[in-house]
């Protein structure tokens, strides 16, 4: 990308496509446009082509999805296939039918088979099984990135893809059931402090591993694999390090101040047992994630103060 290259992120208000501006600021983009979802339904073909004919941008950094965590994965499975797919399709479509040189799309690693090899590397998207409790997301998913591999091998498009882990960090969603783990955590923890809970009950037994990483970090690597990266095959974003639930619980009470006591609820879902990335790939490429990951709660936790309309959301 030329500094002065026209550079479109979709879902620029989202904790992705928010990071991705401020890292293309940082690194001195000038010419970034943006749409909010009111002004751009990206749902609407009709909108889609029309501001993609009007507007033809160079590259494509396409960070608008619906998202959500497992209840709202389990309950609301049309919505999160139906907005996903349609939004998607019309984006890439209309990147290439009007002459973008390069976009890259946001997968996610919870669209890797549900026992799939761990770390997981890049290869084994597709290769058994998706995790229930969130297939019509990962098929949405799975159909956006193969759309770019597919317009790169039938078009020779340079149309690339990228799998984040679990993300946190400004701008993250604290909705009380529609949220991640993480951010979920922060929310419950503070809460509790400020009410003088003698208790905090926190979902399944403590015991999945999981893997974060800070959305800064991910956006400096979206941007080197943009300047950097050519290949259908998609490249994982991770710290490649794991961490309990349990660990993690007890990490957000501590950065938080909570000092009561966790309690586990066992009726409820665990997830997926283990979910780590092979990033080898992306080290290879020559990138390495940077935010530790307290130093990065403890940035999140100061975002959630200074925000207070993020905890709405
Ligand atoms: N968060 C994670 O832990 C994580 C992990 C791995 C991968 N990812 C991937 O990263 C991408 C972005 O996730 P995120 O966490 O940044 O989500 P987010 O904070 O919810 O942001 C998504 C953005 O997309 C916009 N959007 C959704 N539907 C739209 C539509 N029909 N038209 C226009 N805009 C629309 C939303 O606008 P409104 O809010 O106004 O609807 C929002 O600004 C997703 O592809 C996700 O799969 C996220």
């Amino acid at each position: 990308m030329e500094r002065n290259s026209k550079i479109y992120v979709a879902g620029h208000r989202g904790m992705v496509g928010s990071a991705i501006v401020r890292e293309l600021q940082r690194q001195g983009y000038t010419n970034i446009i943006t749409r909010t979802h009111a002004e751009l339904d990206l749902c609407r073909q009709d909108q889609v082509e029309e501001f993609f004919e009007k507007e033809r941008p160079d590259y494509v950094f396409l960070a608008a999805a619906k998202v959500g965590g497992i209840i709202a994965n389990q309950t609301a499975l049309a919505d999160f296939m139906y907005e996903n797919m349609m939004l998607e399709m019309n984006v890439i479509h209309a990147a290439w039918k009007n002459g973008c040189k390069k976009l890259e799309f946001l997968g996610s690693s919870c669209i890797y088979p549900r026992l799939a090899p761990q770390p997981m590397p890049e290869s084994c998207l597709l290769t058994s099984s998706l995790e229930p409790t969130n297939e019509a997301y990962a098929l949405a998913k799975i159909s956006g990135l193969k759309y770019c591999e597919y317009l790169n091998k039938q078009y020779g498009t340079d149309y690339i893809s990228v799998m984040p882990t679990n993300l946190y960090g400004p701008n993250d969603n604290y909705h009380p059931t529609h949220s991640h783990v993480l951010p979920a955590l922060i929310r419950r923890f503070h809460e509790a402090k400020e009410a003088g809970f003698p208790t905090v009950t926190c979902w399944g037994d403590g015991t999945p591993l999981r893997e974060f990483l800070y959305v800064d970090d991910l956006a400096n690597l979206c941007v080197f694999l943009m300047n950097n990266y050519s290949g259908s095959e998609t490249v994982n974003a991770g710290t490649g390090k794991e961490v309990s639930i349990k660990d993690l619980t007890t990490l957000v009470a501590k950065v938080v101040g909570y000092e009561g006591e966790i309690l586990w609820d066992t009726s409820k879902p665990n997830g997926t047992p283990r979910k780590l990335l092979d990033v080898s790939k992306a080290k290879g490429l020559g990138w390495q994630y940077s935010t530790e990951l307290e130093e990065g709660i403890r940035l999140s936790y100061d975002d959630f103060l200074n925000n207070p309309m993020r905890a709405e959301r």
